[in-house]
């Protein structure tokens, strides 16, 4: 499938993206002033909205750790069987407030199992970060604590989303309209 013979428009610009992004960075600043804020991101979808949000968290004693999972998916969600590719580099996260970063919850699997998985370590509390979210799409119970935006189901592709591994560095949104699944 040639991605270019598709008919696409962007859904979320870089301005709407940035406008998003610098609220949420004041709502989480407000809520973790003066914690122990350790941001894990997941690799590799959330690299780029990751990097714009804590940039807009003005929390001076932040720490950002990552972990990659892969799951058994068709290149267009996770199927329900997740792995830990590579974990968080911290040994003890007790002292920590962790906020789990992804690019987004689809069916939800990835964030379900990320969360099970970093709860066993014992952090101080954990609280998860979108930035899409398809509710729609669920196939277990996920409400994230933070969302940038909340979404119909369509397959978006840009700004860290990733279309067959290619696309990430789209600096906007858009999502494919004649039908991919
Ligand atoms: P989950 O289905 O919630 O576990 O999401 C797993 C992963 O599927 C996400 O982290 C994304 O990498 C990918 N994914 C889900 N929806 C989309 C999409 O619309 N575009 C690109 N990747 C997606
Ligand atoms: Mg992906």
């Amino acid at each position: 499938m040639n991605i270019e013979e598709r008919k696409w428009e962007v859904m979320l610009s870089e301005s709407d993206l940035k406008e998003r992004i610098a609220e949420m960075g004041k709502e989480l600043k407000k809520d973790y002033d003066g914690k122990n804020l350790l941001v894990i991101a997941l690799l590799k979808g959330s690299f780029i909205f990751c990097a714009d949000l804590v940039r807009s968290i003005d929390i001076p004693q932040l720490k950002v750790n990552f972990m990659t999972t892969s799951s058994y998916g068709d290149g267009f969600s996770s199927a329900g069987k997740v792995k830990v590719q590579s974990d968080i580099t911290l040994n003890d996260i007790t002292d920590y407030d962790v906020l789990i970063v992804d690019d987004i919850a689809d069916t939800a699997n990835t964030m379900d199992f990320v969360v099970k998985h970093i709860t066993k370590k014992n952090p101080k509390s954990l609280k998860t970060c979108v930035l899409l979210d398809k509710p729609s799409r669920r196939q277990v119970d996920f409400v994230p604590d933070y969302c940038g935006f909340s979404i119909e189901d369509k397959f978006v592709v840009g700004y860290g989303f990733d279309f067959e591994d290619r696309y990430r560095n789209v600096p906007y949104i858009f999502n494919v309209t004649d039908e991919l699944r």
